[in-house]
C-alpha cells in the first residue's frame, strides 16, 4: 500500500511539474503565471478538484510516442469562487506550447459537459500555440468538438474566456462564442491570421500587439470585453464578475449581503443635468450613485463609450445597466453602441438578470459612414434585444429621448415595466431647433420668428408630461429619489413572468 501511495504521489508530482523547470522559468520570465498558479488564484483556496491529471496523448507521429507528459497541456477541473461552483480549464504553455491535441480537447469537453449538466459557469484560461501540429486533423476535430459545446452551452451556463498568451487561427473561435473575453495586457494576443501572413497577403506591416493585443480588441474590434494589467489582476476581476452572475439559466442571480440603504437619497442628482441641454454630464456618476456601495462592473469600457454597459447590485441583487453617455458623441446611438448594448441586453435576458436603462439620447448618429455600415440593421439589434427581453425592465429618462432612439431604449412600447422620467426629460421626435427648422422652413430668414417658434416647441414638447399624459411614462420622479424608486420597482417585479410565443429561435438582424 505504501508503495502504491508513493507511486501516486510521484505521478502527481510529475503531472504538476508540467513542461519542467526550464519552461516554467521561461513562462515566469514573460511575466506569465503557470496554468496551475492561475487556477490557484482564480478559485477559493484549497477548493480545486482536478480531472484527468494522468491523461496522455496517443499520437505516434514525429516521435511523439516518446514524449507523453501527464495532463497533455491542459489542467481541468472544478472548484469554487466565493463558495459557488465553477468549472475551469487552464492551458499549460509549458507543455507543447499549450497546443490542443485530441486528448487535450477531450479534457475540455468533459468539464464543459459537466458544467452544462450541473449548472455552473465555465472559465477557460487560454494560453496556447493552437492546433497540435503533430496531430493534424485530429486536433482540428478536437477544436470543433469544443466549438459545438460552446454553442450548446451558450445561454445555459455563463462562459468566460481569459486570454493569457497566444490565441491564434481557428482557436480564437472558441473564446469568440463565449459570453465574455478578457485579455492580459502585453502578454496576450488574438488573431485569425498572424503578422507574417498579413504581410504576405496584404503587404501590411503590423506587430502581433498592434494586430491582436488587448488594446486593439478592447478599443477597436470589440472582440474583448476588458483588459487587465497582469495574470493576478485578471483572476481577481474574473472572481468579481462571477459574483454578479447566476450559475446557470436555471437559477436566479445571487443575492449578496448589502449595507447600503435602498432608500438612500442623493441630493446631488437634482443638479446632475445642466440647464443648457447641449452641455454634457457624466452618466457614470448616476450609475455609481444608484448602485449598492457604488460598485459597478463595467463591460466593454473602452469601446463605443457613447453607451455604458455593466453590472451593479440593488438591494444585493444583480442588475444589468445600459446607459447613454452624454459625454461621448452626445450619447447618440450608432453602429458600435447598438451592437455593444444589444449583446449585453441579450446576455442579461438569457440569464434572468433584470435590466436598468438610463436614457439621454439625442437620436441615431447621421452620416454616410453609419448608413453604409448598416446602422439600420445594427440599430435594429438593440431594438430587437429589448423587445424580446422578458426580464424586469426599468427605464429612467434623465434628459433627451428623441425619435427612434426613444423607442429603442427600453420604452414602454417595448414592454418596459417601469418607465420613469426626471422633470428634466424631453421626450419628442427631435430637438426643438431641428423641429422648428423643418416645420417652418419658409421663416428661416427671420431669426426672431424662428427663435419664437423654437421657444413654443420647447414649451410644448421639451418635457416629460406629454408622454406622461399618455401613460408612456409611469411617473415623473425627483432625481434625488431615483435609487429608492428604482429599488422598489425591481423589488415589485421579483415575481414577473412573461413568455414569448413558441418558436424554434428568432431571427435577430445579425
Ligand atoms: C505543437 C507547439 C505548437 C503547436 C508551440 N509548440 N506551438 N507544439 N503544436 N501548435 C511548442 C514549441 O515547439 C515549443 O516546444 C513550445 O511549444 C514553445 O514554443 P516556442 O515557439 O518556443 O514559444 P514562443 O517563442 O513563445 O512562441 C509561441 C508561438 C509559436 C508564437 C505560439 O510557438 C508558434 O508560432 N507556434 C505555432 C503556432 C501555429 O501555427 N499553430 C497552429 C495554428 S492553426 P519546446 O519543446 O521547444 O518547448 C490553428 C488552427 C486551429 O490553431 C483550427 C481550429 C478550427
Amino acid at each position: 500500500m505504501k508503495d502504491i501511495l508513493a507511486e501516486l504521489e510521484e505521478r502527481r508530482e510529475a503531472a504538476r511539474a508540467g513542461g519542467g523547470e526550464r519552461r516554467v522559468t521561461a513562462q515566469h520570465g514573460k511575466g506569465k503565471l503557470t496554468a496551475r498558479e492561475r487556477i490557484e488564484l482564480l478559485l477559493d483556496e484549497g477548493s480545486f478538484e482536478e480531472f484527468d491529471m494522468f491523461v496522455r496523448h496517443r499520437c505516434t507521429d514525429f516521435g511523439m510516442e516518446a514524449d507523453r507528459p501527464a495532463g497533455d497541456g491542459v489542467v481541468t477541473g472544478w472548484g469554487t469562487v466565493n463558495g459557488r461552483m465553477v468549472y475551469v480549464f487552464s492551458q499549460d504553455f509549458t507543455v507543447f506550447g499549450g497546443s490542443l491535441s485530441e486528448t487535450h480537447a477531450q479534457k475540455i469537453c468533459k468539464i464543459m459537459d459537466m458544467a452544462v449538466q450541473n449548472g455552473a459557469p465555465v472559465v477557460g484560461l487560454n494560453d496556447s500555440g493552437g492546433a497540435r501540429i503533430q496531430e493534424g486533423v485530429a486536433s482540428l476535430a478536437g477544436y470543433a468538438e469544443v466549438f459545438q459545446r460552446n454553442i450548446m452551452a451558450s445561454g445555459v451556463v455563463p462562459q468566460i474566456s481569459v486570454i493569457m498568451g497566444p490565441c491564434a487561427g481557428g482557436a480564437v473561435y472558441s473564446p469568440a462564442m463565449t459570453d465574455f473575453i478578457f485579455m492580459v495586457r502585453d502578454s496576450s494576443y488574438m488573431f485569425v491570421t498572424g503578422p507574417d501572413v498579413v504581410k504576405t497577403v496584404t503587404n501590411e506591416v503590423v506587430t502581433a500587439e498592434e494586430l491582436g493585443g488587448a488594446k486593439t480588441h478592447t478599443s477597436k474590434s470589440s472582440v474583448a470585453d476588458g483588459a487587465f494589467q497582469d495574470d493576478m489582476e485578471a483572476m481577481m476581476e474574473v472572481r468579481r464578475l462571477i459574483d454578479f452572475l447566476p450559475a446557470s439559466n436555471r437559477e436566479k442571480p445571487p443575492v449578496r449581503p448589502f449595507f447600503d440603504d435602498p432608500a438612500r437619497l442623493e441630493l446631488s442628482l437634482d443638479t446632475l443635468v445642466p440647464d443648457n441641454p447641449n452641455q454634457p454630464y457624466d452618466m457614470k456618476e448616476l450609475i455609481l450613485k444608484l448602485a449598492d456601495e457604488g460598485d459597478f462592473y463595467e463591460i466593454q469600457e473602452d469601446f463605443a463609450k457613447n453607451i455604458i454597459t455593466g453590472f451593479i447590485r440593488l438591494e444585493g441583487s444583480t442588475v444589468g445597466v445600459v446607459a447613454n453617455q452624454p459625454m461621448v458623441l452626445a450619447g447618440c446611438l450608432d453602429i458600435d453602441s447598438s451592437r455593444k448594448a444589444a449583446r449585453f441586453v441579450r446576455f442579461c435576458d438569457a440569464f434572468e438578470i433584470p435590466i436598468l436603462t438610463l436614457v439621454d439620447v439625442p437620436g441615431f448618429l447621421p452620416g454616410t459612414g453609419q448608413e453604409y455600415g448598416g446602422v439600420i440593421k445594427h440599430g435594429a439589434k438593440l431594438l430587437f434585444a429589448y423587445g424580446e427581453a422578458t426580464v424586469p425592465k426599468v427605464t429612467v429618462i434623465t434628459r433627451k429621448a428623441y425619435g427612434g432612439a426613444y423607442d429603442v431604449m427600453s420604452s414602454k412600447h417595448l414592454r418596459g415595466d417601469f418607465n420613469y422620467a426626471w422633470p428634466t426629460a424631453q421626450i419628442a421626435v427631435m430637438g426643438a431647433k431641428g423641429a422648428t427648422e423643418i416645420l417652418h422652413r419658409a421663416e428661416l430668414g427671420d431669426a426672431e420668428k424662428i427663435a419664437r417658434r423654437t421657444r413654443d416647441y420647447e414649451d410644448r414638447f421639451a418635457n416629460p408630461f406629454v408622454a406622461a399624459e399618455r401613460g408612456f411614462i409611469d411617473e415623473v420622479i425627483r432625481p434625488h429619489s431615483t435609487r429608492r424608486r428604482v429599488c422598489r420597482a425591481f423589488a415589485s417585479l421579483k415575481g414577473k413572468k412573461q413568455q414569448n410565443p413558441w418558436k424554434k429561435h428568432d431571427n435577430i438582424p445579425l
